[in-house]
Parts: C-alpha cells; sequence; structure tokens
C-alpha cells in the first residue's frame, strides 16, 4: 500500500502501515501509537460511509488521521479539519502534504465548536472528540456539528462505549494514560436521540469492540 490517491484497499493491517510511514517526522513512540490506532478505531468502517468526492468537516481532526485516510483513498473533494490543539494541527497539516491533494484540505485551529466554518458540508465527523468535551458543552458540540450538514448528508459519530463496565475502564486508563484525563463516557442514546430529534434519520449503528476497547459508531442523514 502507499500514500497516493485511491491506492489502497482498506484493513486494519495496510492502514497501520499507511500511518505509520505517513507520520515519520514524529518521535518513535506517538508515531508507533498513531499506527497503532486502526486496532482501535474502526477506520474501514468508518470510511466506507464517506462517499466519494465529498466535501468534509472534521470536528476536533487531532493529527488528522481520518482525513489522510480519506484523501488518500479519493473521498474527499474538499474538507477542513478543526481541533483547538494547534501542535495536532501542524502534524496533520504535514500528514495531508504527504497523503496526496494536500490542496483540498485546510485545518483550522478554533476556541470553540462555534467558530468552525459556517458552510454546509456533505459530511460531518466526529471521532473520539465529545468525550473530551464538557459534559454541559457536549449538547451544544453536537448542535454545531449537525447545523453543518448539508441537506441529504451525513452526521457519523464515533466514540466509545459506556459498558459493559471493563471496555468502559480500559478507555478511562487509556485516556488517563494518553491525556491526562479521567473521561466520561458519552451517553450514546441521548446524542442519537437529539440528532434525530433535529430532522436526521439514523441509518447505521454499530457497536464495535476492538481489543478490550469498545467503539460506539452512529451515522445519522440529514432529510
Ligand atoms: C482522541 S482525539 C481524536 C482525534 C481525531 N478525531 C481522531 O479520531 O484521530 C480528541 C481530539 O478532540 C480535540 N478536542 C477536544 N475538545 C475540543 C473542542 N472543544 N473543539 C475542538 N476539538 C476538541 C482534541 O484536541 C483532540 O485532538
Amino acid at each position: 500500500m502507499s500514500a497516493r490517491a485511491g491506492s489502497f484497499s482498506f484493513d486494519r493491517k495496510d492502514l497501520s502501515r499507511f500511518l505509520f510511514d505517513l507520520y515519520d517526522y514524529e518521535p518513535k513512540l506517538l508515531r508507533k501509537l498513531i499506527s497503532a490506532r486502526p486496532y482501535v478505531c474502526p477506520f474501514e468502517d468508518i470510511e466506507r460511509h464517506i462517499p466519494s468526492n465529498a466535501k468534509v468537516l472534521d470536528v476536533g481532526c487531532g493529527n488528522g488521521a481520518l482525513l489522510a485516510i480519506l484523501l488518500a483513498s479519493g473521498r474527499i473533494s474538499e474538507a477542513v479539519g478543526c481541533d483547538v490543539h494547534e501542535g495536532a494541527l501542524a502534524s496533520a497539516r504535514k500528514a495531508a502534504e504527504r497523503a496526496g491533494n494536500a490542496g483540498r484540505v485546510s485545518f483550522l485551529k478554533i476556541g470553540d465548536f462555534e467558530a468552525m466554518p459556517a458552510d454546509r458540508f456533505d459530511v460531518v465527523t466526529m471521532v473520539d472528540v465529545l468525550h473530551h468535551v464538557p459534559e454541559g458543552k457536549r449538547v451544544k458540540a453536537v448542535d454545531e456539528a449537525i447545523k453543518r450538514v448539508g441537506t441529504g448528508g451525513i452526521f457519523l459519530f464515533k466514540d466509545m462505549v459506556e459498558s459493559p463496565f471493563w471496555r468502559r475502564l480500559a478507555h478511562n486508563i487509556d485516556d488517563l494514560i494518553f491525556s491526562g484525563e479521567w473521561v466520561r463516557q458519552v451517553k450514546t442514546a441521548e446524542v442519537e436521540a437529539h440528532v434525530k430529534a433535529a430532522g436526521f434519520v439514523l441509518v447505521e449503528s454499530q457497536e464495535i469492540p476492538r481489543i478490550f476497547y469498545g467503539n460506539t459508531l452512529r451515522v445519522f442523514r440529514r432529510l
């Protein structure tokens, strides 16, 4: 597999190698952690919901792994990645350059979700972000994401499961080690009800276990 557009088929091993090659400018440990992510985060399940040549907004894009994967697989006509963390965005910009078609992507540092571009997108993704947002601000964060989805567009929400207890604990310990936070998991059922009430239909609902972690994926389409 190479980092050229449209050049790979997705399985976890390929994605892991792709990310390992792509992030070769990162310190060794971080590079290894990034390349291990496809074994925890179901990027291939996310990717199949993104149509080709989509206009994508990635809310809380971090180091840009998802956008790099989508760029390299030809899913993106235009994209914006937003995050609060400038260091992660610098890495995301480099990764996009190396993934090819970097001119299609821009990265924006935001102070809060309201500062995201006031535009409409074919797809808005929010992957493992909401559990980092204080509980009292989560509804607003989701509202800011979904109001940027165009008619017929997709809101793809991925987070970590609340249960069973031991999968939640694995997630808590992971975040404690890597982000210094003891996070409170997202109540996915509440997110689901809220997004549906805003005029979306649920098109996919999946619980995806990986090692001792548990992912919860919800894909909504705006009517
Ligand atoms: C676990 S990382 C996930 C990154 C990326 N979505 C991925 O899946 O690779 C969580 C990200 O959410 C970002 N984040 C947390 N609070 C945010 C906020 N209020 N606005 C934007 N990004 C935020 C963090 O800076 C971090 O990059």
